[in-house]
């Protein structure tokens, strides 16, 4: 069949391709931070730490313009062979239209929560964003943008990719890596594909324009092994798309595709126009992959060739004709322009001035960094289990027993930091990077204080700036309370300031928590692990964000929220539960739910509560 097909492309190669090429060069068929107009002459991207977008003239390789948008844009894509694009605004809650010829904000859409990945069809006329909580697909009319359809897409859905005939949605779910499809006409999945109970992390996927192919970056995080050689694993998974395909869904390992080279964090991929080759981008090593895409179903890709990029990748685009490829230094505020045949830069545009201070932008590049002085064996970084500060959904077995991965959101007002509060100062972390887990050189030069109470602070100026990024994660407002309490809501706040169930007693003040009282609670959760070192008593968590934050409690074994009252609190250890009614539980989860209502630095100013300063 290989042979065969290459024995066509040979004598028919000009006219079977083009005909293919024409379908292929449209702009936006899968997410990315990054979209190339489909006549080739613009790039937007999506610049996170700016809350803008950036526009590239690709026929003189300038900017043109930077575009305010909002918190935290992410997906970005033009609309059919328009020069308007949708992007993102994921800390917003909108998709924001904007016309790159003019810059000017053409129009939006308000959103549940979360819009993250963004494709358009083929006309134009509409757009599908993906709702990474609560897991969503919203189809907007481009002309009214308004929103027509809403389709369940799994928890926390990420990547999205519109076939080729419109008829079909891919959609990946972001802790699973599990890949969707949705019937563009009735709205109903109709097929999927799952990996490994370990696979995660997976934030876009990328169809083949000339084969059933599907193509997805992800990591797995193997929680039994909290070792840095045999922890987090990157992927690239290969998935057959086509009714009925035989070998649907192969994994194909990054760390062993190069020889002895490891990488870590695959942020996204690009498939040439062309069909021809695949790249992917490692935002932990900072490399990218080029590779030859094999007319086969076992192989699938052949490595080509290794680069060293800027400081973490985010997103790597090709040119319409196949003949450039765009790669996005996140950490670096540029993107670079690459010929695909020598793999040579040939231009380098800066997108936009950081609005992040030295000291932040320090420690923002050691947190997404799998190299020395923070890892040894390159396989992981601190955001391969904190991306972008939140949690990756896991709960590792740690020495000390299982840990649910924490949120870093409000982190600095929550001090002391761990389930048991073990860690007074972010700089403690130095004990992780030199520990067995990342085995980096570490930050600080020489010993670091063997005792967690000693400050580690002011020791090293890349620790200390590693503190500060770490602590600038603030809440965002919960989605469920955006017109205020629910009335469900409302119930369940009298019932947690209630007497009787006690939750405020520590569950206390504008974060709710008395964490910075230094006081250990047992709450009945400390048995129910063998492996557990430190119970029974733990820190009381914030309550804040908890609405996407499952699953539960130190040792992640409560699913829901509703478990964490129930079947975990049997003996009303954890507050007084067991006399709730079932819709009186109900309550008190929409209360929990609705948090944070209002946001918590104003309050947390007015009770004269101070932040951490590095
Ligand atoms: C293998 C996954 C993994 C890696 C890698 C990792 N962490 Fe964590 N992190 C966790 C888990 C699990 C917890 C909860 C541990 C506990 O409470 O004992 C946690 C907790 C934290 C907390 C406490 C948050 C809070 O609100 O109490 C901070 C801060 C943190 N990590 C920062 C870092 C930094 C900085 C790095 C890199 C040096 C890092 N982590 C690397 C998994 C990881
Ligand atoms: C005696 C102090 C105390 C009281 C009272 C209390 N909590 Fe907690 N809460 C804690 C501690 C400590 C933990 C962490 C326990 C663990 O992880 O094993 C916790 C954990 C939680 C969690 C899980 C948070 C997460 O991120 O995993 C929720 C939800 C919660 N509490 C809600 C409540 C509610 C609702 C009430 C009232 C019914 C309540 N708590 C009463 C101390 C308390």
């Amino acid at each position: 069949m290989y042979l065969f097909r290459r024995f066509l492309e040979a004598v028919t190669g000009p006219l079977v391709f083009c005909v293919m090429c024409a379908s292929a060069v449209m702009a936006g068929t899968s997410n990315s931070l990054m979209d190339i107009s489909t006549d080739g002459t613009l790039l937007v991207c999506s610049n996170r730490d700016n809350g803008s977008i950036s526009v590239i003239d690709l026929t003189r390789h300038q900017k043109t313009r930077e575009v305010n948008v909002g918190h935290l844009p992410e997906g970005v894509s033009f609309l059919g062979d328009t020069h308007t694009v949708a992007v993102a605004v994921y800390a917003e809650d909108r998709v924001d239209f904007v016309d790159t010829n003019t810059g000017q904000l053409v129009g939006s859409t308000d959103v549940f929560d979360e819009p993250y990945g963004v494709v358009s069809n083929r006309s134009g006329s509409h757009v599908y964003v993906t709702l990474d909580y609560p897991g969503q697909i919203v189809e907007i009319d481009a002309e009214s943008r308004q929103i027509n359809r809403t389709f369940d897409a799994g928890a926390f859905a990420r990547g999205i990719a519109i076939a080729e005939d419109a008829r079909r949605l891919y959609v990946t779910n972001y802790y699973t890596a599990q890949l969707l499809a949705i019937d563009l006409e009735t709205g109903d999945q109709i097929d999927e594909w799952t990996g490994t109970s370990y696979d995660n992390l997976c934030r876009q996927v990328v169809l083949n324009p000339h084969r059933e192919k599907a193509y997805l970056p992800h990591l797995q995080s193997r929680t039994t092994i909290a070792h840095g050689a045999g922890s987090i694993f990157p992927y690239v998974a290969v998935v057959n798309t086509g009714e009925g395909a035989e070998r649907r869904r192969r994994r194909i390992k990054m760390d062993s595709f190069n020889g002895a080279q490891v990488t870590s964090n695959p942020w996204e991929i690009a498939v040439s126009p062309d069909g021809s080759r695949l790249y992917v981008v490692f935002s932990g090593t900072n490399d990218l992959y080029v590779s030859k895409i094999l007319d086969d179903d076992y192989w699938e890709i052949e490595f080509e060739r290794h680069v060293r990029l800027g400081h973490n990748p985010r997103a790597v685009r090709v040119a319409p004709d196949s003949k450039t490829f765009y790669v996005y230094n996140a950490l670096d505020f540029n993107v670079v322009a690459y010929d695909a045949e020598t793999i040579e830069p040939i231009a380098t545009i800066g997108v936009c001035e950081s609005k992040l201070s030295d000291e932040v932008l320090t420690g923002k590049r050691l947190f997404y960094a799998a190299l020395q002085p923070m890892s040894g064996r390159h396989w992981i970084s601190c955001s391969s289990c904190h991306p972008d500060g939140d949690p990756d959904g896991r709960t590792w077995q740690n020495p000390e027993g299982l840990r649910n991965t924490q949120a870093l959101f409000g982190m600095a007002w929550t001090h002391p930091i761990h389930w048991s509060a073990d860690r007074d100062e972010v700089q403690d972390f130095e004990h992780t990077i030199r520990g067995d887990l990342m085995q980096g050189r570490g930050l600080i030069n020489g010993e670091v204080h063997a005792s967690l109470e000693e400050p580690n602070s002011g020791l090293s100026a890349a620790l200390d700036a590693l503190a500060a990024y770490s602590n600038t994660h603030e809440f965002t407002l919960s989605p469920y309370a955006k017109t205020g309490l629910s009335e469900a809501a409302e119930r369940g706040r009298e019932l947690f300031f209630s007497e009787e169930t006690r939750c405020a007693t520590c569950h206390s003040g504008p974060f709710f928590t008395d964490s910075t009282t230094k006081q250990l609670h047992d709450v009945g959760t400390g048995n129910a692990d063998e492996s557990e070192k430190m119970a029974p008593a733990y820190d009381t968590p914030t309550l804040l964000g908890i609405y996407r934050t499952a699953p539960y409690l130190h040792h992640g074994m409560a699913t829901t929220l509703e478990d964490v009252l129930t079947t975990q609190n049997p003996n009303d250890l954890h507050g007084k539960t067991s006399q709730l009614a079932a819709d009186q539980v109900d309550d008190l989860v929409a209360f929990l739910k609705s948090l944070p209502y209002e946001d918590p630095q104003i309050a947390a100013q007015a009770a004269g509560l101070r932040r951490v300063e590095p």
